[in-house]
């Protein structure tokens, strides 16, 4: 996305903190092993805003931290926690951190529901591109996710983190290609030729 070195420090020590407000969260609706009801659900929301106040005191020279902490639960339409903002009022770090918080979400086992096929993940991003994911920061990461699968390039960050076996389904690649080539139309703004 052409950010600098010490930019993507700052978005990865965010990934590392985001829910670090979960610390002020009953334990037991953390690890509820079960799907949480809504004022379990209204309690946890409270771990943005909480993380916001615990990492804004700290002195560190990753200065957007405490604010991708806040609002990496905001969604594009405004339908998001804590403050409701929309698209240009979220942070792009807060963006990044959502869509990864959320990809990680759907490709990992949770105690009542396995993680969800590749396939399923992709149809999920395509529904939610524009309302609660960036376009843009989809469309990078699918493409990043495509250069490992193809071997373009020599990262394995996604590949690793998935585990064995997840990728290798001889669909994945089509997937991809499909979802970026869709998102390219995305972007091209109502009314403009191109
Ligand atoms: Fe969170």
């Amino acid at each position: 996305m052409g950010w600098g070195e010490d930019e993507v420090e700052g978005i990865q020590i965010a990934g590392y903190l985001h829910d670090v407000g979960k610390l002020v969260v009953d334990r037991n609706i953390i690890n509820a092993p079960y799907r949480i009801d809504a004022k379990q659900s209204s309690e946890l929301n409270r771990h943005p805003a909480a993380g916001y106040e615990i990492l804004a005191p700290i002195n560190h020279p990753y200065a957007d931290i405490p604010l991708m902490a806040k609002y990496h639960h905001e969604r594009l339409d405004g339908r998001g926690y804590p403050d409701g903002l929309v698209d240009e009022q979220i942070p792009m770090g807060a963006k990044i951190v959502s869509l990864a918080d959320s990809f990680d979400a759907m490709t990992t086992d949770r105690p009542y529901r396995r993680r969800r096929s590749f396939e399923d993940v992709v149809r999920d991003l395509r529904k939610n591109t524009g309302t609660q994911f960036d376009v843009k920061v989809v469309r990078a990461f699918a493409r990043a996710i495509l250069k490992e699968v193809t071997g373009e390039s020599k990262e394995r960050r996604v590949t690793k983190m998935l585990g064995k076996g997840y990728l290798e389904d001889a669909q994945v690649p089509t997937l991809l290609s499909d979802l970026i080539a869709d998102l390219e139309e995305q972007r091209t703004p109502v009314g403009v030729a191109s």
